[in-house]
């Protein structure tokens, strides 16, 4: 059956696949789908052109695009991307959270790259679109979600590039996902990246755009070699001041029980502005953890983690959730921070944002939209 949704402004044109996985075949791949390797049966795609804005919404079975070699993306890269999960709430519901922070980045980040913005209720609509088709690919087992990935990439033909692209498509698709770091919440042992820069003042750092993860493979590559699982970005001036992880922010505990307090970089503008690290910024206080915004150095790191002052180290992101960090190398040697496990405030602090994402705990911030 083939119908519409309607949303403000635009028409989501339904187009169902007629290769639907089955039920059992759907559960076989729920099982352990790892992450962002299994996506569902449908996904939606928006078109753009300069003048005539966008147009053509379409939720359509998930497939290969179909690109000119010459498609300016493929070329000057102008490519931007979200990711955000839906969750089954113990009411039944999809739920997704904080989409509109989501939709908001989108747009910062198209604006950097000389791309056209997408409306909130477009983006909205999307994601309601594919998941009143697709919803049940959200998987149940803890810890599971639907991953969303939302893209706008330049579709102009030619190698020209004295402007951007005239035109662009925004596509949706989903990938439901295990936890990011398989072996579940073990702590990460870091490499900081001296050798690599990801992000200079006024370039391309806060938006969350392709070409920053094209350029991080080579650092994090290195770290895998220095035996780390992730590398630690540093400002690109000093090669001192801690910025963020590879696809997360940091934060640091420094202290314990009730004198434990939270700190994070400031977002000098070569750091995304992660939502969750957003969201902690507001739970920190309300659990009862003064948390500031605030510069550290690799020295700071290193002698507070050798003191004691500094208790625990984690990395947050939507796909890493709350991660801990054990362990940290570099050029000049490597130190543990605490015992090197999961300490008591990162754990309460992931407790709680869990909570809320999976529906477990009332939303008194209005972060949870709800999609069915
Ligand atoms: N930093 C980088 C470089 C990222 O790619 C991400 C992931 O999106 C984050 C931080 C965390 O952002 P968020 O919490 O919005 O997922
Ligand atoms: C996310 O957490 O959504 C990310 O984008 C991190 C990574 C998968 C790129």
């Amino acid at each position: 059956m083939n119908s519409s949704t309607t949303t403000s402004g635009l028409t989501f044109d339904v187009r169902l696949s007629a290769q639907r996985k089955t039920p059992q075949e759907r559960a076989q791949l729920l099982d352990n789908p790892g992450f962002g390797t299994v996506f569902t049966d449908h996904m939606v795609a928006i078109d753009y052109t300069e003048g005539e804005g966008w147009y053509d919404a379409r939720l359509e079975p998930y497939g290969p695009l179909t690109l000119d070699p010459a498609t300016a993306a493929l070329h000057y890269a102008q490519e931007i991307f979200e990711g955000l999960k839906a969750y089954r709430h113990p009411t039944g519901e999809a739920a997704c959270f904080r989409p509109d922070a989501n939709a908001a980045r989108l747009n910062r980040s198209a604006r950097r790259m000389a791309m056209p913005e997408l409306p909130e209720e477009l983006f909205l609509g999307a994601i309601e679109t594919l998941l009143q088709h697709d919803s049940e690919w959200i998987p149940t087992q803890p810890n599971s979600s639907l991953y969303l990935r939302p893209f706008m990439f330049a579709t102009d033909v030619g190698l020209g590039v004295n402007h951007p692209s005239r035109s662009y498509r925004f596509v949706l698709i989903a990938s439901p996902s295990g936890p990011y770091f398989s072996g579940g919440i073990k702590p990460v042992t870091v490499w900081l990246s001296e050798d690599y820069t990801r992000a200079a003042p006024g370039g391309t750092g806060q938006a969350k755009f392709a070409g920053n993860y094209a350029a991080s493979f080579v650092a994090q590559s290195q770290a895998v070699e220095q035996g780390c699982d992730q590398v630690v970005w540093l400002d690109a001036k000093e090669h001192r001041w801690v910025e963020e992880m590879g696809g997360m922010n940091l934060f640091f505990v420094f202290g314990s029980g009730d004198d434990a307090r939270l700190l994070t970089p400031p977002l000098t503008g070569t750091l995304l502005p992660g939502i969750t690290r957003d969201s902690l910024l507001s739970l920190g206080p309300e659990l009862g953890f003064p948390t500031e915004e605030s510069p550290i150095s690799t020295e700071e790191w290193r002698r507070a983690a050798r003191s004691g002052e500094l208790t625990e180290v984690f990395a947050c992101g939507t796909a890493a959730v709350i991660t801990p960090v054990g362990h940290v190398k570099s050029k000049d040697g490597e130190f543990t921070i605490g015992d090197g496990g999961a300490g008591p405030v990162t754990m309460g602090l992931r407790e709680e944002l869990v909570a809320l994402q999976y529906g477990t705990r009332p939303d008194t911030h209005g972060w949870v939209r709800i999609f069915d």
